[in-house]
């Protein structure tokens, strides 16, 4: 049985858990006089490729530059194709077509959303060059098929910071793995990006690609035509306090979570996303799927009826390949059935260590009114 009423204010979905540490430690980086790369982005560097298990981290703008520059590094280009799913946020295909590469987008699995391996290796051509999963949520992708194909695997870890894949952290796995620091990140900077790599040509390529130069002072040299990419203090400042509240924060979201899975589990027609024993989950998204034929309502509907309730959902994500961009990229595109019945039903409860386990309670105590209300209509 439903009980409470709306809530009187608004719960974001994802609002930072940002204190004073980190305004603290933003304000001892201003008087430092570093702002921009700096003794923080090396200190953030060293922290994150211990914590991810990874030989080399290397600190950028965002997590799309990570992923462009893990591209441009393993050489990427024009003519290529890198197979990747279509169930993340756009920035994983935009950057293959940033390096002039064909985005190729393979199914997902029906009980995680990540990409599908069988349907991935059907779609191995003599021009794929790379394999680009997303660890959808935190869940890991199931890399093991993946990397038996023997192509260069690059990870889109924006949410698995705290992952792991049977036993070993995402860090040091793959080509690379690409890390987000943003704003609502399991560890947010605001903006920043990681790309992680046991691989020493990587990292030197990628080192190459974000700052243009190699050595200091006024003979300086450029081993290529770069970007600039490189990450501020004044942001690994507040990334390196998210890595000192990384346990807490994480101790947070399981008892969230484990509120959520307790309350779900009586809601016919509302499922959360399969998260494999055998794995880490890093807990980012909390994501439902709701079947409308049990759930009495569409997603649509539940999204705008908890909207009501002053509760702030999201959805992660619309399938990128029916997005405009990509349905003008390749009008030939087939359907990928999984991933699109799931573009239709998920819906992402909020889940953050800034909610307290009242708000927590408040977005469950709306569902369950939302779920009564539609099933009376059943
Ligand atoms: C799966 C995924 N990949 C890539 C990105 C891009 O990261 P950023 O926003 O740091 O560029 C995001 C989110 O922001 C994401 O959720």
């Amino acid at each position: 049985m439903a009980t409470g009423t709306r809530r009187e204010t608004f719960l974001g979905f994802q609002p930072p858990a940002i204190g004073e540490e980190e305004i603290a430690s933003v304000a001892e980086t201003l008087r430092s006089g570093w702002l921009t790369t700096g003794p923080k982005a090396a200190e953030l560097e060293r922290r994150f490729a211990e914590y991810v298990e990874a030989k080399h981290a290397l600190a950028v703008t965002s997590g799309t530059a990570a992923l462009h520059l893990a591209l441009a590094a393993l050489g990427v280009g024009p003519g290529d194709e890198v197979i990747t799913t279509p169930i993340t946020w756009p920035a994983t295909a935009n950057v293959i077509v940033h390096v002039g590469a064909t985005p190729v987008f393979a199914d997902v699995r029906a009980d995680d959303l990540n990409i599908d391996p069988e349907h991935a290796a059907s779609l191995v051509t003599e021009r794929t060059k790379a394999l680009l999963p997303v660890h959808l949520a935190g869940q890991p992708a199931d890399l093991d098929p993946l990397w038996a194909l023997g192509l260069p695997v690059i990870e889109d870890a924006a949410h698995a910071v705290e992952s792991a894949y049977r036993g070993r952290k995402i860090g040091g796995l793959s080509d690379a793995a690409c890390f987000s620091l943003y704003a609502t990140k399991n560890v947010a900077a605001g903006e920043g990006g990681i790309i992680a790599t046991n691989r020493d040509d990587v990292a030197q390529a990628v080192d190459d690609l974000r700052v243009m130069r190699r050595g200091h002072g006024s003979r300086y040299d450029i081993a290529v035509p770069g970007y600039k990419a490189n990450l501020s203090d004044v942001l690994a400042a507040i990334a390196l306090v998210q890595m000192d509240k990384l346990e807490r924060h994480t101790e947070i979201r399981r008892r969230h979570v484990a509120a959520y899975d307790a309350a779900v589990a009586e809601l016919d027609g509302i499922e959360p996303l399969a998260r494999h024993p055998e794995d880490v989950h890093a807990l980012h998204l909390y994501i439902v799927r709701v079947d409308a034929a049990r759930a009495g309502a569409t997603r649509d509907e539940y999204q705008a009826a908890m909207a009501e309730e002053n509760i702030g959902t999201s959805i992660h994500f619309l399938p990128v390949h029916t997005l405009t961009a990509y349905r003008e990229l390749n009008p030939e595109q087939p359907s990928l059935p999984v991933a699109e019945q799931a573009g239709d039903e998920i819906l992402s409860l909020p889940l953050s260590p800034a909610h307290s386990d009242a708000d927590v309670e408040d977005a469950i105590d709306a569902l369950r009114r939302v779920h009564e209300r539609f099933r009376g209509s059943i």
